[in-house]
């Protein structure tokens, strides 16, 4: 018997600071146009002081996790490629902070952008096997993007974390089994043990992304319905791994030469448009910006997607890359909407860039940072003391 299997509720958590890409771009004296339609990006969150890839995570998990009975989660895992710690995994912060049951197995993944789908795979298959025993699996993707002041990446950061509670009843989005994996040593981004910065052969990178889409894209074919023309038409959307939207652009048009269409962008607007909505004031958030991507289909996508198939690509540098296909559940559009992500986004504030570059060089100091006296909001960070981080509880 095949068991449905997929996402049933989703969370978001953005910090609550971003900057504004204009902005940005005068202050680096760079056309405005570079940034805001080159990269594709409006804004860029920022994250505070006193959030890290814990507390967003915490945050995002609250959210997809309200109405459910805690001890019917049985696995958390969380992706990410800004852990916190090199042995204790962001996971057992996040369990203590979220009370999680203590039969509930958990750990930490890193594969670049990939980490998340990592989990979210594992996920599906420990469901699908039984080894569940009818638990559900709580899998978050949370990071915080940094390639630093005045890099080149610098346009392409972020930060932000999507949580997703995974069950043999989704009442999001159900997905198939076929999946293509494409894998690759290839050195394009990674983050040196002793840097908090990312290194990035930029150009080289987005080649390498494409690359694994058309062999990710590919093996899916082959071991699914097989290699069709136009194969894609099948899907109302596709939410690629957004580092920037203009990468989204780049990779649908690669995805639909492979299908032989001779017009690659003239689909565009129909199948990822929506799907970069809510990347566009975010920025990048490595593991969790295909999620992302999919929140900002079913949140913005004007057109009723019951039932409607859904193509889903993520990328990880190194590297690991998947496609694979759902179908939207019934109601799934109303769920998300009801999660009120448009004034998550609209409560920020919006940084100075001389605020922003403050946050920025201050951050370079926090895996020492006493304690302050000012009392600290919930689940935030409040300091590493005697080497132990400190987070504020509910
Ligand atoms: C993305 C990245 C490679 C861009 O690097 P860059 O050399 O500074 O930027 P580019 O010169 O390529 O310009 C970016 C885009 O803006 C466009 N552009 C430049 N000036 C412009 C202007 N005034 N108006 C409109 N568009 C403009 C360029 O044509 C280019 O578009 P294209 O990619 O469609 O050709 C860089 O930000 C980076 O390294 N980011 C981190 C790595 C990453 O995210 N990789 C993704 C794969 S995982």
């Amino acid at each position: 018997m095949t068991v449905s299997v997929g996402i049933e509720a989703m969370g978001l958590a953005v910090p609550e600071l971003y900057v504004d890409m204009a902005q940005l771009a005068e202050a680096r004296g760079v056309p405005v146009g570079k940034f805001v339609e080159g990269i594709g990006l409006k804004q860029m969150s920022v994250p505070a002081v006193d959030e890290d890839t814990v507390t967003l995570a915490v945050r995002a998990a609250r959210m997809a996790l309200a109405g459910v009975d805690l001890k019917d989660v049985g696995l958390c895992i969380v992706g990410t490629e800004t852990a916190v710690d090199h042995s204790k995994p962001v996971t057992s912060f996040v369990q203590g902070l979220l009370g999680l049951p203590t039969h509930c197995r958990i750990y930490e993944t890193k594969h670049a952008c990939y980490g998340g789908t990592a989990g979210l795979m594992t996920a599906l298959d420990w469901i699908r096997s039984g080894s569940n025993r009818g638990r559900k699996a709580l899998i978050i993707a949370s990071d915080i993007a940094r390639y630093g002041l005045r890099s080149a990446g610098e346009p392409t950061q972020g930060a932000g974390a999507v949580a997703m509670l995974v069950s043999a009843t989704p009442s999001l989005v159900a997905f198939d089994q076929n999946v293509g994996t494409y894998a690759n040593d290839v050195m394009d981004f990674w983050r040196p043990l002793y840097s908090k910065d990312a290194v990035v052969d930029g150009q080289y990178s987005v080649t390498c992304y494409l690359d694994a889409l058309r062999g990710a894209y590919r093996a899916h074919q082959e071991t699914g319905t097989g290699v069709t023309p136009s194969y894609s038409d099948r899907f109302a959307a596709i939410a690629y791994h957004v580092p920037y939207p203009k990468m989204a652009k780049k990779a649908h048009e690669a995805l639909r030469l492979v299908d032989g269409d001779a017009a690659p962008a003239a689909s565009f607007e129909r199948q990822v448009r929506t799907g970069l909505l809510l990347p566009e004031r975010v920025g990048n958030i490595y593991t969790g910006s295909l999620y992302l991507s999919l929140l900002s289909v079913l949140n913005g996508d004007p057109r009723a997607l019951d039932g409607q198939a859904l193509g889903f690509f993520s990328y990880g540098s190194g590297s690991c890359a998947e496609f694979w296909s759902g179908t939207v559940t019934p109601g799934a559009q109303a769920k998300v909407k009801a999660l009120g992500l448009g004034a998550l986004l609209e409560a920020r504030r919006q940084l100075t860039i001389a605020e922003y570059e403050q946050i920025m060089t201050a951050r370079e100091g926090l895996d020492t940072r006493v304690p302050g006296a000012d009392p600290v909001p919930a689940f935030r960070f409040a300091g590493v003391e005697n080497h132990r981080r400190l987070y504020t509880r509910a």
